[in-house]
């Protein structure tokens, strides 16, 4: 019954889009107000107090019977013709789970924490992670300035949101005494599917670099010019992206991906000028994708020499890798075994916000089995028999943090 619940309003909150035809919902948007909207009334519904944080994050809470605060929770924002599971399956699979203790009347010894985060995939402002880092603790000053395309800045967005810049950074809106955090995540790989199992728990999350390099060559006239003596910007960031494929499948593990490009001018008869990339780079090991991510810093120089084009680089964001905590993972790993399967531990290629939560407290993640391990893209499918097992596995977690902590 409730994972249907869960299930439907997958499909609403997925309908709620900047774009018709697409799903998109950037940071600080029109859609990303009204599933806040939407998600605040069935947060109450649900016997929660609600609230909303100087960024945007939407927060609910299920007071307890004693002491400390358990955080559930992922985001409402999504990338670009997104898939509707990514984010809010953990946000809907979290309220499913109070949903249940208000039906029993069941209070826990801990107030439990809802967490819908405003920002994740950094679909706008080029971070991922600002909503979460913000709740933590962790927002940088720095990032206040950043830019969307529309050269708005983050704190103008935060303004426009609602929330208050100033009082961003230094300063938390999780509350003090915070004894933990699970994500609920959709896996986003083929593991679960492979392996035949619902769910599965994560061992750590990965490490990312997010890059931008520019490339500045001569705009002509694409007749006239002849092709020797050209300085072609795109030419240059083509040879790049290959290269950037060609090291990242020497070195096992990691990945990098260029997912944006701007071509100036931009006219079919005018030679490329000037070229922008984004350059995600990421492994389980800091140390080498660093060593990935300098070895494609020094291509970019290369290549841009080379062909007489000028380059720059810029690092927009650099987050380590985070393991989950051995103690609550042990939990989850029980929970799953009390619902009578195999406790299946997996590492996260993606990044989530259990990376921040873990600036604060220890952090878990469950992951649900996802068609084909297909995301960051609509073809994204969960089955309601997985959201089923989610909810039952996270309740019975809820019911052994309970009971670790004295119930
Ligand atoms: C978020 O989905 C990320 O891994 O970039
Ligand atoms: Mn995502
Ligand atoms: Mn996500």
């Amino acid at each position: 019954m409730d994972a249907a619940t869960v299930m439907e309003r997958c499909g609403v909150l997925g309908g709620v889009s900047e774009e018709s035809g697409i799903l998109v919902r950037p940071y600080g948007s029109s859609s990303m107000r009204e599933v806040n909207g939407i998600v605040s009334g069935w947060m109450r519904d649900a016997g929660m107090s609600v609230r909303t944080d100087a960024i945007g994050n939407l927060i609910g809470r299920y007071e307890g019977t004693g002491n400390g605060t358990f955080v559930l929770g992922s985001h409402l924002d999504t990338v670009r013709d997104a898939g509707k599971y990514d984010g809010p399956l953990g946000v809907l699979a979290a309220l499913a789970c109070i949903e249940r203790l208000r039906d029993r009347g069941e209070r826990l010894p801990f107030a439990v924490e809802v967490v819908a985060f405003a920002d994740e995939e950094g679909l706008r402002f080029g971070t991922t992670y600002l909503g979460s880092s913000h709740y933590a603790g962790a927002l940088e000053k720095r990032l206040l300035e950043l830019q969307d395309r529309d050269g708005v800045t983050l704190a103008e967005a935060v303004r426009a949101f609602g929330g208050d810049p100033e009082s961003l950074s230094g300063t938390r809106s999780a509350p003090e005494d915070i004894v933990g955090y699970c994500e609920v995540h959709i896996e986003q790989g083929p593991v679960l599917e492979e392996r035949n199992f619902p769910v599965g728990f994560v061992s750590a999350i990965t490490g990312l670099s997010r890059l931008r390099a520019s490339f500045s060559g001569r705009a002509g006239h694409a007749g006239t010019v002849p092709m020797e003596g050209r300085k072609d910007a795109l030419c240059a960031a083509a040879e790049f992206v290959l290269e950037a494929e060609a090291a990242a499948k020497s070195e096992p593990g990691s990945v990098a991906t260029v997912g944006e490009m701007s071509v100036r001018p931009g006219a079919r008869n005018v030679i490329p000028g000037q070229v922008e990339i984004s350059v995600d780079v990421r492994h389980g090991d800091d140390a080498i994708r660093e060593r990935l991510r300098d070895h494609l810093e020094s291509k970019a120089a290369k290549i841009s020499t080379s062909r007489g084009c000028e380059h720059r680089w810029e690092a927009d964001q650099e987050s380590v890798a985070v393991s989950t905590d051995p103690e609550l993972c042990a939990l989850l790993a029980r929970a799953i075994e009390d619902a009578s399967m195999e406790a299946l531990r997996l590492p996260s290629g993606a990044g989530h916000d259990a990376a921040q939560m873990a600036e604060v407290c220890p952090v878990a993640m469950l992951f649900v089995r996802c068609k084909e391990g297909i995301s960051h893209n609509p073809g994204e499918s969960v089955e309601e028999e997985d959201v089923a097992v989610t909810i039952d596995v996270m309740g019975r977690f809820l019911g052994r943090v309970a009971e670790g902590r004295g119930r």
